[in-house]
């Protein structure tokens, strides 16, 4: 979005400001004729009589359009069109050039020169030219400044229609968690504990900012999962967590179509486990997604010091030391660390 803005500022700044011409031929006389006839017309004019002073000239001002004279002494006009034109695409080009090199001029207007003139030159078709080759370039810049406003439209609008979704999401994982004692407030939780985790580990905005989305929408797919089963007071079979463990995929195909890739990869492997012993895990270790190593932690922390309908909720120092034994099995080691240093865990360890 930023860079959006710097382009259509500098559009509008080249579109603003006076237009400079820059005159380039390696005869003296032809440089002032034409410098005196286009600043009585009230173009700024500079100067070159070889390519080196021209791509100085380029470098150090905003030039608006060169009037290029084929044949120079060293590089010729037509080596250096390209040049200019791959340097300074804005910058429009017209070639100076003898009658009997009309060939070369179209050649040129092939490689991106804008017009050519022959000559000795006519000073009113050379006045002529220069206000066509540089209503060109504005109308150009006009375009590319009006599209560069459309997207930067398309781009906050598909930002607030994505938040008014994932918000929507977010109401829903609430009402669902809401009705079911066992999980009320748990996402809220999960996402408070990940973010902790997150800060400790030096996440940068953006990561926080996929973090707390991955964590609010973690369980989104639990909205597939067979109440009876999930609140069974008894151990579940193999099948019943089989069916269970499907919220991880159901709950990233659900949010895949409105939130980056880091998210949905955050939520499809939130139970896996660091050993790669996970239930039907296909990676392991730091091939797991970083932001899923976190939620992975904060999520069974806060399983743990819930009641569930087949046991009754541990004590957090009792949860934290059940952590700490599962580093580098189910839990990344680092992320366990990060967790230690948090405020919830430091003060249950005083
Ligand atoms: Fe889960």
């Amino acid at each position: 979005m930023k860079q959006a803005n710097a382009n259509e500022e500098s559009i509008k700044g080249m579109l603003d400001q006076q237009e400079t011409l820059l005159i380039v031929d390696d005869e003296a006389v032809i440089r002032r004729m034409l410098h005196q006839k286009l600043s009585r017309e009230g173009y700024q004019c500079e100067e070159a009589d070889a390519a080196e002073q021209v791509l100085n000239t380029l470098a150090t001002n905003p030039i608006a359009l060169v009037i290029l004279d084929i044949k120079m002494p060293g590089k010729s006009g037509i080596e250096l069109l390209p040049e200019i034109k791959s340097g300074y695409p804005d910058t429009a080009v017209i070639m100076a050039t003898a009658v009997n090199d009309i060939n070369v001029a179209i050649q040129c207007l092939k490689q991106g020169a804008d017009d050519y003139l022959c000559k000795p030159f006519n000073l009113e078709e050379v006045s002529l030219a220069v206000q066509r080759a540089l209503e060109k370039r504005r109308l150009k810049l006009e375009i590319r400044e009006y599209q560069q406003f459309l997207e930067e439209k398309v781009e906050e609008q598909t930002g607030e229609i994505r938040k008014i979704f994932l918000g929507a999401i977010e109401a829903l994982v609430s009402a669902l968690e809401a009705k079911d004692k066992y999980t009320g407030g748990h996402s809220r939780r999960v996402t408070e504990m990940a973010l902790a985790i997150g800060s400790e580990l030096g996440l940068s905005a953006q990561d926080m900012e996929d973090l707390r989305w991955g964590s609010l929408l973690h369980d989104i797919g639990k909205i597939a999962i067979d109440k009876v089963i999930q609140n069974k007071p008894d151990k579940l079979t193999r099948e019943e967590y089989e069916h269970i463990m499907i919220h991880a995929h159901v709950g990233a195909d659900i949010v895949q179509p409105v939130v980056d890739g880091k998210i949905t990869e955050m939520i499809e492997h939130h139970h896996d486990h660091y050993d790669g012993s996970g239930l039907h895990q296909v990676i392991a270790g730091n091939d797991i997604p970083f932001g899923a190593r976190i939620l992975a932690v904060a999520d069974a922390f806060d399983a743990m010091i819930s009641n569930r309908p087949y046991r009754s909720a541990m004590s957090i120092p009792e949860a934290i030391d059940e952590i700490k034994r599962c580093a580098g099995t189910q839990f990344d080691p680092d992320v366990v660390t990060a967790f230690l240093k948090t405020k919830t865990a430091e003060m249950a360890m005083k």
